[in-house]
């Protein structure tokens, strides 16, 4: 005799699960269950959707509201005792997995000029994006990276790393973009300390930068087989130079105005393996029109004001703001300003979804490419 509710996710389609439960049934299922086992007919439909059903919802986060915040979590806590002082942003679907969208994770982290995070490495991908304040630094594998606003760093999956101000610095907020969702997901996530707590710097500051990042060109004889790009650091003047002399030569993207994506050097790859990040210029007065597409996409306003409407709603954004469009969600942008062009800094798990051949995109169509706001 069955004893107790069941899921069962019937669908009145030719092909789809359409089982009615009867008594014999779910006494059935109660035996299954018994044996750790199911009837897959009762939950096919939940488990093969459609279309991808993202428990991420759409969420934009004021750095007017987060700022104070975050600068209070110096007073709170030490980066010695924190191991990381990071105010991390929540999905309200995701929070089991500390998700700001679908498998990535962001967070806001603050020091104060002098302060040193201890250096450690992780299975987990990480970018930091600087949002404000000056003589921030990033150490990764013996390299030195001097860091400014709108600059972002790679710290990628198995590097030692740290973090710091100089001491004649200023307090300085940056957002960390990482893979651990996925790469706990997976199961496949290590953490290590480093021996000594710190590393040394093994070479000339910035030489990553004065190597890698020259236009077009490469250094003769230079060598790079990582999985990640040698070019570490991927400064905001020549990225916005970039978008603006790009600019004079296309019409840009109808669903993304001119967006250029970060790239490895040696690869024209994505920066790191389940990464990725682009730079995208609206230009004065532009709106775009509404596509999706499978990835999550976290976006930090690199310069200006606007607004996107992601599945119908919309979130009017300003300079540092955070927002992001979950998997399979429509999602349009529009500069607000009609003289000031506004950049919005990305990053994503695109490569994951190439790399395993789920990568799907699609146009919005109607009403002239425009989504109707829902209510
Ligand atoms: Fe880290
Ligand atoms: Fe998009």
């Amino acid at each position: 005799m069955a004893t107790k509710a069941r899921e069962n996710h019937r669908e009145d389609v030719a092909g789809r699960a359409n089982v009615e439960d009867t008594p014999e049934l779910l006494a059935y299922y109660d035996e299954l269950e018994r044996l750790e086992a199911g009837a897959l007919w009762t939950v096919a439909n939940k488990i093969e959707p459609w279309a991808p059903k993202s428990s991420s919802v759409p969420v934009l986060w004021r750095y007017e509201d987060l700022r104070a915040h975050v600068l209070r979590s110096v007073e709170l806590v030490s980066p010695e005792k924190a191991g990381r002082r990071v105010i991390y942003l929540n999905n309200p679907g995701r929070r089991e997995h500390a998700a700001a969208v679908g498998w990535l994770y962001s967070g806001l982290q603050v020091m104060h000029p002098g302060e040193v995070a201890s250096a450690h490495a992780h299975s987990a991908s990480a970018l930091r994006f600087i949002m404000e304040g000056e003589g921030a630094y990033t150490i990764v594998d013996g390299h030195k990276m001097t860091l400014g606003a709108n600059d972002f760093v790679l710290t990628p999956n198995g590097t030692w790393h740290e973090h710091g101000v100089s001491s004649d610095g200023t307090p300085c907020i940056w957002q960390d973009g990482l893979d651990i969702p996925l790469v706990n997901t997976l199961e496949a996530n290590f953490y290590v300390v480093h021996p000594d707590l710190q590393q040394s710097v093994g070479y000339p500051v910035d030489d990553m930068t004065h190597t890698w990042g020259n236009p077009g060109l490469r250094p003769a004889g230079a060598e790079w087989s990582k999985g990640y790009s040698p070019l570490l650091k991927y400064e905001w003047g020549p990225t916005y130079k970039a978008l603006q002399r790009y600019a004079r030569a296309t019409d840009g993207s109808p669903y993304d105005g001119i967006l250029m994506n970060y790239v490895n050097p040696v690869t024209g790859g994505p920066v790191m393996q389940t990464i990725g990040a682009s730079m995208q210029m609206l230009r004065p007065g532009e709106s775009t029109q509404a596509h999706r597409h499978t990835g999550s996409i976290i976006y930090q306003v690199a310069k200006g004001r606007g607004h996107s409407i992601i599945d119908g709603k919309r979130f009017d954004w300003k300079e540092r703001d955070i927002f992001c469009v979950p998997s399979w969600a429509w999602h349009e942008h529009a500069n607000g300003s009609a003289s000031e062009d506004a950049c919005l800094f990305t990053f994503n798990d695109l490569p994951v979804m190439h790399a395993l051949g789920l990568y799907r995109e699609e146009a919005f169509g109607d009403n002239g490419g425009r989504q109707p706001l829902v209510a």
